[in-house]
């Protein structure tokens, strides 16, 4: 056994979502999960919403065992199999044959399009890193979560972050990296207004794969989305907010437009989230300037990108759709951090009984 390798000890480890700005939609290699091009995000603040992950390695454990949100998860699922992978790396990189018991638990709605699984999967990947004794960097981290979920190795910073598209076909290349950390703009903030917490019809595995193979609209895309992703970099550097807010809403509306005229239609946006774009593109009309900018990943709740000198019209504007029933919370969130590791009284595993502490 490794000499770092600590069976007794449980390590949990916090982290957030992150929201897409430049959108990844489409692979160039689905096994190793290698984007077709480059994207960036924002990554949350885990004030507001936040994946908790506990992992305890064990020579008593004869098998892997997951819970999330409470319930114990089929490792023989495809889906939960793609993803779990990711443990399976990480043990043959530490060189151990411990299995592992994870518990993990999100506070916001799972599989709603708010890349609950980024979250998650970012999380666990930095408590293994620990667990195992790895000592990896973060740079190698997010090439472990990319091949987990995509989207996930961007969580693994705060701030702007840009997952490289990359060109090595062994996606050596194909990293996460900061591009401004979360003080470089603290007035930038999201609102998510909630409009459905259903979980999404069409993975955006399978949504992707199909856009990718049958969609002839598809063939500009890797370009234009690169483009756009050096502009929005230029514009944040500056603080230029109005360039920003154009640019994000463009970015959203073509990967949207992408979904739709793929064969089969995929649509993640409901009436609810039409009349968000209505509601901002009005407000932003009256203000004469942009003010706010919506932007939508793989589900109809919508990501409300504005300054918190604005944020009091954003949110009275809110007020209307509130009022009918559209949408049904705002979680407010600042630009957030990459994950850290928590103290043992955050625990999530009741070491004694090997099994998620009662209320998780
Ligand atoms: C619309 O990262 O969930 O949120 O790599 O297949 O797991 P896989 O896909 P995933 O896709 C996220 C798509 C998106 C856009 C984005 O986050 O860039």
């Amino acid at each position: 056994m490794d000499g770092k390798l600590d069976t007794n000890r449980v390590f949990t480890a916090e982290g957030a979502p992150n929201i897409a700005l430049i959108k990844y939609w489409g692979k160039r290699d689905e096994k190793l999960i290698l984007p077709q091009n480059s994207s960036i995000s924002l990554t949350l603040s885990r004030d507001t919403l936040h994946t908790t992950t506990s992992v305890l390695v064990s020579s008593k454990l004869d098998e892997d065992r997951f819970y999330l949100d409470g319930e114990i998860q089929d490792l023989k699922d495809k889906d939960v199999a793609e993803r779990f992978g990711i443990v399976g790396i990480m043990r043959k990189m530490a060189g151990i044959r411990e299995k592992v018991l994870i518990v993990s638990r999100n506070d916001f709605p799972t599989a709603s399009g708010m890349a609950s699984s980024a979250s998650g999967i970012a999380t666990l990947v930095y408590v293994l890193n620990e667990a195992f004794g790895l000592g990896l960097s973060t740079r190698k981290l997010s090439i472990v979560a990319r091949q987990g979920s995509g989207s996930a190795c961007r969580s693994l910073f705060g701030g702007l972050v840009e997952w490289k598209r990359g060109a090595e076909p062994d996606g050596s290349d194909s990293y996460a990296e900061q591009v401004f950390d979360e003080k470089h703009w603290p007035e930038l903030m999201d609102n998510i207004a909630i409009v459905s917490q259903e979980k999404k019809k069409v993975p955006s595995r399978a949504g992707m794969k199909q856009t990718v193979q049958s969609n002839p609209l598809y063939a500009s895309r890797p370009a234009a989305a690169e483009k756009r992703l050096s502009e929005l970099t230029e514009v944040y550097g500056k603080k230029d907010f109005e360039s920003l807010a154009e640019l994000i809403m463009a970015d959203s509306n073509e990967m949207h437009a992408l979904m739709l005229s793929t064969r089969p239609s995929i649509r993640y946006l409901n009436r609810s989230s039409y009349k968000v774009m209505d509601l901002i593109e009005g407000l932003n009309l009256s203000e004469g300037k942009n003010i706010a900018a919506y932007t939508f990943d793989a589900g109809p709740n919508a990501h409300i990108i504005t300054l918190s000198k604005h944020n009091a019209k954003v949110m009275e504007a809110l007020e209307q759709l509130k009022a009918s029933g559209d949408v049904f919370d705002v979680r407010q969130s600042k630009i957030g951090q990459g994950p850290s590791m928590l103290g043992k009284d955050f625990s999530l595993i009741d070491d004694a009984a090997l099994g998620p502490k009662a209320g998780n």
